[in-house]
């Protein structure tokens, strides 16, 4: 037997678990049965499985009673039946019992207070990553995939829910309900999902054939509009863009008071955070709705790409919440398109650029031998980097080229599991571009180069080196495969794959302006030299995008902090923005100015408060102070920026006391 302490042998696989959990709400407790049918892969003379925090009364092997031992250390459960197990199918059935535990993992309590201040409890699960095994015995690894067929049997009055349809229901003797639930596809075991609780639901909403619910402590009833009508679009843009039908038969959203994570994306029962799912659309400002719009894109997105197809181990955690990040922008974009949802990611991946310019940072991908290692995996690198990693691909290839491969990934390992070469592999088979080598140059490497653009006789010349904070003279150099769109005066981008120190493109025309970064959807920092940097004047400006113009801002204010520009130079650049109008812009100047503001003292600092001034009276000018009816989201947003901007840094005495 493999003694892996963080793999279970291969020996017996489960092929379908029948699962039968009775929570007790009033006691917080627990008890439970799984029938497991197993496929004994080769003769053993034992099963190894997993559970934790679990009392087990009773382990049967074909029937028989067998011997067991818990292993408190590894989380596992170790049956030795009476005769070593031929090959072939066996039933393990074993019953168990636990607690209903206030740490927001396995089975856990959930509560809240009523209008009279009653407490009522919750019922509910998290299972990923591993703690599948605090509910029931299980083999709690992704690839372990089996059906699911659920039985809870609860108290007269409570709604339950798991991953499956409620399928027949019936009254027990002692007055409790026993409901079942449909079989699942075969899927992992952190997908798993049960709540039982006094919770009420919206009424069914048909999207396309799939059924769909809002689940939620009572009296919210009136906070789930958004969130449906966000959910409905997204099931839909999603089918749409996989060219797969959603892969389950009903979707229930359970808002929950009582949450660890955000979302979880538990098949046919995606689990909420209460506060980031029910909005007022009166009261909720956009950032409030634009978060919603994220996380229930998200969650969905994962339906297929991590529920339909599965990383084989937790390294791949990393791609899974990536790509489930890219497809989140990509339906909040279609969604409102007036949220310009991929120029406002640009800050986003700023954030993740700040990390990554660290040191200390690390590559997106890496070993990942135990469950907890994958446990640094869910941060700023996976999801804001790895996101932007696939929307830099996407682009590249171009947006339906790319569709294409994801599609064909996901028709290929349908109800499998994959390791991240995989994708790579069947973007590669329908563009021909090398994915792989591309992608691996990205995620097996820590940070992310600059890109810096000179003009050399006639010639455009971009060199890569890494970007840090801190020149590091002993580190040796990176190289990465860098898709550089170039944009010369007003042609259509050039695309150069950037794979050696140096590339090279003729440069005709000596005073156009040239954009390193064109489409801002590079995952680098661009360093031009004199000459085209001064080729970027106002009107070369007003030709940008706004995530153009954002990255323009944001590289060079990055390059002050990098000691590659002076502070005073910034401000030059920021001057030259006295027409912007665009959101994410004025927040790339923003967080620049602030910056310089802690910078430079005395009369740098008066020079500072009047560049701001300058700046800034005339947007807050053009805006107002209130909104007019009807206004963009982002103007309101925009004026929530401008105004303490001017005040504060400004030092601007009337917006400091408008009702004086
Ligand atoms: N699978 C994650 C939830 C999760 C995170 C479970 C960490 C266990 C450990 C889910 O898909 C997710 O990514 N949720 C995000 C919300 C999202 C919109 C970024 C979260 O919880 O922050
Ligand atoms: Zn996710």
């Amino acid at each position: 037997v493999n003694l892996d302490p963080y793999r279970l042998p291969r020996n017996a696989l489960p092929q379908r678990y029948d699962l039968t959990l009775a929570p007790d709400l009033g006691s917080a407790t627990f008890t439970g049965h799984v029938r497991v049918t197993l496929d004994v892969t080769e003769q053993t003379p034992l099963l190894v499985l997993n559970a934790n925090e679990l009392d087990i009364h009773e382990v049967l092997v074909n029937g028989e009673e067998a011997p067991f031992s818990s292993e408190i250390e590894t989380e596992r459960l170790v049956v030795t039946p009476s005769a070593p197990l031929p090959a072939g199918t066996a039933e393990l059935d074993i019953t168990f019992a636990g607690v209903l535990n206030d740490k927001l993992r396995g089975f856990y309590r959930s509560t809240y207070r009523d209008p009279d201040g009653v407490e009522h409890v919750i019922a509910t699960t998290q299972m990923q990553p591993t703690d599948c095994r605090r509910a029931f015995p299980c083999w709690d690894e992704p690839d372990c995939k089996a059906v699911f067929g659920v039985t809870l049997e609860v108290d007269p009055g409570l709604t339950a829910v798991s991953n499956g349809p409620e399928m027949a229901r019936e009254e027990l003797d002692d007055g409790r309900v026993r409901l079942r639930f449909a079989d699942t596809m075969p899927m992992s075991t952190y997908l798993v999902a049960v709540v039982v609780g006094p919770l009420e639901s919206t009424p069914e909403v048909d999207v396309d054939g799939v059924p769909m619910r809002i689940v939620h402590v009572p009296g919210n009833a009136h906070l789930t509009d958004f969130g449906m009508d966000v959910a409905v679009f997204s099931l839909r843009w999603f089918q749409d863009y996989y060219g797969i039908p959603y892969p389950s038969d009903k979707v229930d959203l359970v808002a929950l008071p009582d949450f660890a994570a955000g979302a979880m994306e538990n098949l046919g029962c995606v689990t909420f955070r209460e506060s980031l799912f029910l909005v007022d659309p009166a009261t909720s400002t956009q950032q409030e709705r634009q978060l919603v719009a994220d996380v229930v894109a998200h969650e969905l997105a994962h339906m297929w790409f991590g529920d339909l197809v599965t990383m084989r181990w937790w390294n791949g955690i990393w791609l899974n919440e990536a790509f489930a990040t890219f497809m989140e922008i990509a339906a909040c974009d279609a969604y409102r398109p007036d949220w310009q949802r991929w120029t406002t990611f640009g800050q986003e991946r700023s954030v993740a650029f700040e990390t990554d310019a660290l040191a200390s940072t690390r590559s997106v991908e890496y070993e990942v031998r135990s469950p907890a290692d994958s446990e640094g995996m869910f941060d700023v690198l996976t999801y804001q980097k790895g996101g932007a990693l696939l929307r830099m691909l996407e682009q590249y290839l171009g947006p339906e080229p790319f569709r294409r491969g994801v599609a064909h990934y996901l028709s290929l390992h349908a109800h499998s599991n994959t390791e991240t070469g995989d994708l790579w592999d069947a973007i590669e088979a329908v563009t021909g571009q090398p994915v792989r080598q591309l992608m691996d140059s990205w995620i097996w490497q820590p940070g992310f180069p600059l890109v810096r653009a000179s003009h050399e006789h006639d010639e455009l010349v971009l060199r890569q080196e890494r970007f840090r904070y801190l020149p590091d003279a002993a580190a040796p150099p990176t190289r990465w495969m860098v898709p550089v769109h170039v944009r010369m005066g007003s042609a259509a981008p050039v695309k150069v794959l950037l794979d050696g120190a140096e590339a090279r493109l003729p440069l005709p025309d000596d005073a156009a302006p040239v954009l390193v970064n064109a489409e801002g959807v590079g995952f680098y920092r661009v360093a031009y030299d004199e000459d085209l940097r001064s080729r970027l004047d106002t009107t070369a400006l007003s030709a940008m995008s706004s995530l153009e113009r954002y990255c323009l801002v944001d590289d060079a204010w990055a390059a002050v902090v990098a000691d590659r520009m002076e502070a005073s130079q910034f401000l030059d650049l920021a001057a030259g923005f006295a027409d912007e109008t665009d959101l994410a812009v004025w927040q790339a100047l923003a967080s620049g100015l602030r910056g310089a503001g802690r910078l430079v003292q005395g009369e740098d600092h008066e020079r500072l408060q009047r560049v701001v001034r300058h700046l800034v009276s005339p947007l807050v000018e053009r805006l107002g102070w209130d909104a007019p009816d009807g206004e963009p989201d982002l103007t309101g947003k925009l004026r929530g920026l401008a105004i303490p901007l001017l005040a504060v840094l400004g030092q601007d005495r009337e917006s400091q006391a408008p009702l004086s």
